[in-house]
């Protein structure tokens, strides 16, 4: 049986969508990119002529307007989020949303509204929640925490019972990355409010839903909003999240390192190609393949220690103008790009719940608000119950 395929419409067509959107939408088997819309009209016609789509538009409106389309990515800078979600889920499109949903916490508010009341689905970029190396920690995680299981040689004071806090997990995110790369309008506070707001949300995600079902309950920041900070996030339950994010390092390492203590043992994130466990007898470490290798050949392992080869091979290549170490050849590790849509994809055609919603969504950005607010403040911000369970009508 022919399969049903989704007709989409790309707007905002800069680095991102090159890199992700358009090679996803290409490979995946069930959608057909019908537009690419770009403010910057050359630009979205250089897109459409190296991936084949066949409409071009400066306006995004010519995307909305055709009755064919059934979904579209936004990849625009954030400010325009929501008019474009408004008038597309006036007609009846879903939308595949890159992150942050929204800026702040009154414009989420709308888009919450906006899409409940259209009827039409919402999903939200927060690619990390479906990497597969992130889904593997969490299993192993919860496995763990459910039904621990110690190493015959683990230290322990027989002499007293567990203390409560012995029984909490902890995560440790270290982000280490070279800022010179990010556009000055990812900084403007108008167009991309920093990285707080632009990317640090990703981390806000993650951690609530890898500590799911526990709700957040307060957090405390430091540092810039604009460049390198930190937040400590803390659960319900007791479980807490830190994160210390460094803007001023390179990519010659590895961007980001994710740990979980729980329950005397330790579960290691290694840039999503690998994950090693400690404390568990028998656990052994996993690697998980790139997104894309061109370095597969050359070095056919995965791994973390593969990875900083394959790299380091490549950068030499690419400084001695090696033809064969193009920078345009993809070497990317597998962040969760491609299963995001492939979760949304199937969402949409067999009428399940999105993989990040529109609250999934709202949720990052407020707490990526109290985060600036803590920091402005220098203080711990309670996370109120009533405003991570808002009610609309
Ligand atoms: N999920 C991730 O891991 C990830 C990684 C990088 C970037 N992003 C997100 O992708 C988005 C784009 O980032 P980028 O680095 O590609 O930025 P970019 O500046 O390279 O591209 C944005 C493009 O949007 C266009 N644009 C702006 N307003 C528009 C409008 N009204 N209509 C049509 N086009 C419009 C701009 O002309 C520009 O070409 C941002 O939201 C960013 O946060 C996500």
């Amino acid at each position: 049986m022919k399969k049903q395929k989704l007709i989409v419409g790309q707007i905002g067509c800069g680095k991102f969508a090159e890199a992700q959107d358009f090679p996803n939408f290409k490979k995946h088997p069930q959608t057909e990119l019908k537009w690419c819309c770009d403010l910057n009209l050359t630009r979205a016609k250089e897109m459409g002529k190296k991936f084949g789509v066949p409409n071009v538009s400066a306006n995004f409106m010519d995307v909305l307007n055709d009755p064919q389309i059934q979904m579209i990515k936004i990849a625009t800078s954030h400010e325009v989020h929501l008019p474009i979600i408004e008038a597309a889920a006036a007609k009846g499109i879903h939308i595949f949303c890159e992150k942050p949903m929204a800026m702040e916490q009154e414009e989420a508010f709308k888009i919450i509204r906006i899409v409940r009341r259209s009827g039409i689905k919402l999903c939200v970029d927060f690619n990390r929640r479906m990497a597969p190396s992130m889904h593997a920690l969490r299993t192993k995680w919860l496995e763990h925490s459910q039904n621990p299981e110690h190493q015959p040689w683990r230290y322990w004071e027989a002499q007293r019972p567990p203390m409560a806090e012995e029984e909490t997990s902890h995560m440790m995110i270290t982000v280490q990355d070279e800022s010179s790369s990010y556009a000055v309008h990812h900084m403007d506070p108008l167009k991309g409010g920093g990285e707080i707001i632009g990317e640090t949300v990703h981390w806000l995600d993650l951690a609530c839903w890898f500590f799911a079902p526990q709700r957040p309950v307060e957090i405390q920041a430091w540092g810039s909003r604009r460049l390198s900070h930190g937040f400590n996030l803390k659960f319900s339950s007791g479980d807490s999240v830190t994160l210390v994010f460094h803007c001023s390092g390179t990519f010659d390492y590895p961007k980001e390192m994710y740990q979980v203590t729980s329950n005397a043992a330790l579960f290691r994130n290694l840039f999503f190609v690998e994950n090693e466990y400690y404390g568990i007898p028998g656990a052994k470490k996993e690697v998980f393949p790139m997104q894309h290798d061109c370095m597969k050949d050359e070095v056919p392992e995965d791994g973390i220690h593969a990875y900083m080869k394959k790299y380091l091979i490549r950068a030499k290549g690419i400084a001695g103008n090696s033809k064969k170490y193009e920078y345009t050849k993809p070497f990317i590790v597998d962040k969760g790009h491609y299963s995001m849509l492939c979760g949304f994809v199937d969402a949409i055609l067999n009428d399940k719940p999105s993989p990040c919603d529109e609250m999934a969504g709202y949720m990052a950005t407020y707490l990526a608000q109290l985060a600036i607010r803590s920091l402005d403040f220098k203080q711990t911000i309670p996370v109120p119950l009533e405003m991570i369970t808002p009610v609309f009508i």
